[in-house]
Formats: C-alpha cells, sequence, structure tokens
C-alpha cells in the first residue's frame, strides 16, 4: 500500500472539514503523527492566508507551534470542481509530490465530477480517492456510483468512510471478541437469546433540515454505521489478522442477514419536525427507527438483532447489549418473578467498557438479583484517538480495514431496501421520549434500559 506524500483536502472550507478534519489535522501534527503537505481545494473566495485563519479558528484559535507547522503544511487551490482548470492548477500543486490521497469531503453528488476531473488531469495515476458517506441513496445509486468511480480507480485506490469503523470502542469489540476465550464459546444462538444495539441521540436535526429530510434515520446511520457495528459483533472469527481477512468475514456475515422484513420495523418522526427549515411540508422522513434483524446461518438463525436510532431521545449514548438465555432450572427466583437473565453490556459512547450483569444472592435471602461487573476502559486504558485522527491516518497509509469495502456496503443496502421502500407515514413521538409506543414491541421482552456512565 502507497504512502502518501500529500493529502489533497476537497471541500476544505466546508462543513466536515472545519468541525471534524482539520482539528484532527491539528491533533496529529501537534503529536508528529503526521507531517505532509495538506492541499486544499475548494470554490472560496479566501487566499491561503484566510484558509489558514480559518483553519486556525476550526482548531480552536490555537496559536502554538503545532498549528504553524499545520498552517506550513497548507496550500489552497480556488476553483469550482467541475472546471478543469482546477484540476490544472491541481496539478501544478501537487507535482513532485509523490503519491496522492484525494479526500472528498463534499457532497456526494459531487464525487463522480471530481473523480473525473481528476482522471482529465492525469491525478488518478499514483493516486488514492477517499469518499465521505453517504455512499448511494439505495442499492442502485450505490451500483452506479461505485461504476462511475471505478472507471478513474480500482477498487484497491478507492476508500469509503464511514466514520464508525475509526471509533476506537468500536474496534475494541473484535478485540474483546477475539483476545478472550471467555465470550466466543457463548457467542452464538445456543446461549445468546436476543441482542440490542442502540444508537440515541438528544439532538433533533437541527440545522441538516434539507439533508436529514432526503434521508432519514435508515440511510443516514443504519444502513452504514449500525450494520458495520452488527457485522463486527455478529461475524466469525478471521482466520488471519489480514485486512481482507476481516473485510471477508464482515461480508460473509452480511450476506446472511435477510432483508427486513416491513413487520419488523417501527418507524417514528418526532413531533415539530416539519417546522424545521429544509424539511419537505408533510413529509414522511423517518427520525426514528426500531427493527429486528435475523441472519441465517449456523451461529445466529432465530437469533433476533434489535436495532433502534433516532434523534431527539433522552440521552446520547451508544450501547449494545446481548440478553443470554436464563439456565434451564430456576432456582433462586424472588416469589414469582423470574430471575433476571445475564446481560453483556458493550458501551460504545460517549464513554467506553463493558458490563456483565450477572446474578449474586441476596444477602439474608434464598433468591439472586443481578448485579453489576464493569469496566471502564478509558480509566483503565487512557483515553482513545479521535475517530477521524485513524480514518485520516488510514487514508494516508491506505489500510483498508477502517473503511467500507463495496461488496459489503452493497449487502447493507439490500438488507435495508424494504424499509426504505415503507410508505406509510412514520408514527409521531414526542422530543425526549424513547420514540413511538409500538417500538417497544420490537425487542423480545422490551428494551433493556441503557446503562448510564461507569462512575
Ligand atoms: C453521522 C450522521 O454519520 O453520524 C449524524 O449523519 C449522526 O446524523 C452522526 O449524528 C453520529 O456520529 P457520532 O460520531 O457523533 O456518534
Amino acid at each position: 500500500m502507497e504512502q502518501a506524500g500529500a493529502l489533497v483536502l476537497f471541500g476544505i472550507t466546508g462543513d466536515l472539514a472545519r468541525k471534524m478534519l482539520l482539528p484532527a489535522l491539528y491533533r496529529l501534527t501537534a503529536d508528529s503523527r503526521l507531517d505532509l503537505p495538506v492541499i486544499g481545494v475548494a470554490k472560496t473566495d479566501l487566499d491561503l492566508d484566510g484558509l489558514r485563519e480559518h483553519a486556525r479558528e476550526a482548531c480552536g484559535g490555537v496559536h502554538d507551534a503545532a498549528f504553524e507547522k499545520l498552517a506550513g503544511n497548507l496550500r489552497l487551490v480556488a476553483g469550482d470542481y467541475r472546471d478543469p482548470g482546477t484540476f490544472e492548477r491541481l496539478r501544478a500543486e501537487t507535482e513532485g509530490k509523490g503519491f496522492l490521497v484525494h479526500y472528498l469531503a463534499v457532497p456526494p453528488a459531487l464525487f463522480a465530477a471530481v473523480a473525473e476531473g481528476l482522471a482529465g488531469a492525469g491525478l488518478n495515476d499514483n493516486a488514492r480517492l477517499v469518499v465521505e458517506k453517504p455512499f448511494g441513496h439505495d442499492l442502485n445509486s450505490a451500483r452506479e456510483l461505485n461504476g462511475e468511480l471505478l472507471r478513474h480507480f480500482d477498487e484497491d485506490h478507492l476508500r469509503r468512510v464511514d466514520h464508525f469503523l475509526g471509533k476506537e470502542p468500536v474496534e475494541d469489540l473484535m478485540v474483546f471478541r477475539f483476545a478472550n476465550m471467555l465470550l466466543e464459546p457463548i457467542w452464538n444462538r445456543s446461549h445468546i437469546r436476543s441482542v440490542q444495539i442502540t444508537m440515541a441521540e438528544d439532538f433533533d436535526v437541527r440545522d441538516r433540515g434539507a439533508f436529514y429530510d432526503a434521508n432519514g434515520t435508515v440511510r443516514d446511520v443504519v444502513q452504514n454505521h449500525l450494520l458495520q457495528l452488527l457485522a463486527i459483533l455478529a461475524m466469525d472469527p478471521p482466520p488471519s489478522t489480514d485486512a481482507r481477512a476481516q473485510l471477508d468475514e464482515k461480508w460473509r456475515v452480511l450476506r446472511a442477514v435477510q432483508a427486513i422484513d416491513p413487520a419488523d420495523v417501527v418507524r417514528g418522526q418526532y413531533t415539530g419536525y416539519l417546522d424545521t427549515d429544509g424539511v419537505r411540508p408533510g413529509s414522511t422522513t423517518e427520525t426514528y427507527v426500531a427493527l429486528r434483524a435475523y441472519i441465517d446461518n449456523w451461529r445466529w438463525a432465530g437469533v433476533p438483532w434489535c436495532i433502534r436510532s433516532g434523534k431527539a431521545l433522552p440521552t446520547t449514548d451508544l450501547e449494545v447489549v446481548a440478553e443470554l438465555r436464563r439456565p434451564p432450572v430456576t432456582m433462586f427466583a424472588n416469589g414469582d418473578a423470574p430471575e433476571s437473565p445475564n446481560l453483556i453490556r458493550f458501551r460504545l459512547q460517549p464513554d467506553a467498557g463493558v458490563t456483565f450483569d450477572l446474578l449474586a444472592k441476596e444477602p439474608g435471602k434464598q433468591h439472586a438479583r443481578p448485579v453489576p461487573v464493569s469496566v471502564d476502559f478509558t480509566k483503565v486504558l487512557g483515553p482513545m484517538e479521535a475517530a477521524y485522527e485513524r480514518i485520516l491516518l488510514d487514508a494516508v497509509s491506505g489500510d483498508p480495514r477502517r473503511f467500507a469495502r463495496f461488496d459489503l456496503v452493497e449487502e447493507s443496502w439490500r438488507i435495508v431496501q424494504p424499509v426504505l421502500d415503507m410508505k406509510e407515514a412514520p408514527l409521531p413521538y414526542e422530543k425526549g421520549s424513547w420514540g413511538p409506543e409500538p417500538a417497544a414491541e420490537i425487542a423480545p421482552g422490551g428494551w433493556h434500559e441503557i446503562s448510564t456512565t461507569f462512575d
């Protein structure tokens, strides 16, 4: 894999660059993890000094040596992405810089035009193309977009960003599963009754009305982030540590996931959504979804994988709860109440760790009650790297494991397509609630309350 000599950042004055990419570049520069020319491309009136000031603000107004180093690495090519002249100027700016990484932090409608512009100037040779999400709007458009990009960059030189794959707690799941013998023997249909994945956000769609309304929760986070998470949780152990082995296993498990049955789905929309700027009158876009997926393979057949996500929920949390089957004989029940099942909770955001809900004898009594056994990873292991730092390092080094390979993207679109095709209006829910009431039925036995923090 080729190491980049320069990073070309399309959309350097845009939102994603301001919020995520520039601050990540700053931290990487400050820790001496990255030091290379960063050539910004944008349709902008700024000159290079203006861009440097813009970057400084994005990085929190810093005036230290690390920022000066980053500023010194910055270059700017201003121009329209559909104008061949922009790419000619880019060619002059990148001359002699070696292997190039073109990072497209621009709206997806421009991906193909930029790839074509790059190819027109010969900038697709000796280069890798990295594109942000969303990758397509459904299976067909994803295939079409892929075909357009493949005309100029082969799969080995294409990377599709899913920033969840850059999150350390997400990768920790794999370590937890495959570095400990504790879990793997029970990680299957014989011992696990259900798995619940909750991605809750306590904020609404804010100023992203137009974007969100064209997408909805399923396209925004389920097709990509949450199915990637499911793949990591459900896949078989890869036979080796190389990236391809990992990606192959993820693909194998996604291929076994049945397309979601609309009967296993509840879509919701929070009250007040229709008043958001950019949202179409009478829009039926969902801001909440709860669904059940089934995996047709030997490990998981019959086990419901329940996923829920939404905006304007009571909290901002990402948590996975696996519920184990109950012991075959009940010995320590408290009266008529059934014994609580063991739970394994993987907490991914805002803090990271794992909690086992085990049963212990209530002192002085003959019955058991659940007690949590927890490890707070941050407390024990120290702070984690931010997702975009890892994504940028991988973009530069070329390691493909934390990107979405196209066959995985295809499978995920296939899995959610019946949900995208649902015509009925979403059910209303109040802001600050856990979504529409019927969503409670999606998880057998109800959704487990998610844990709060570790303190
Ligand atoms: C983005 C979605 O991909 O992920 C947003 O477009 C969502 O709607 C965000 O809020 C969540 O990412 P994170 O890293 O903040 O959990």
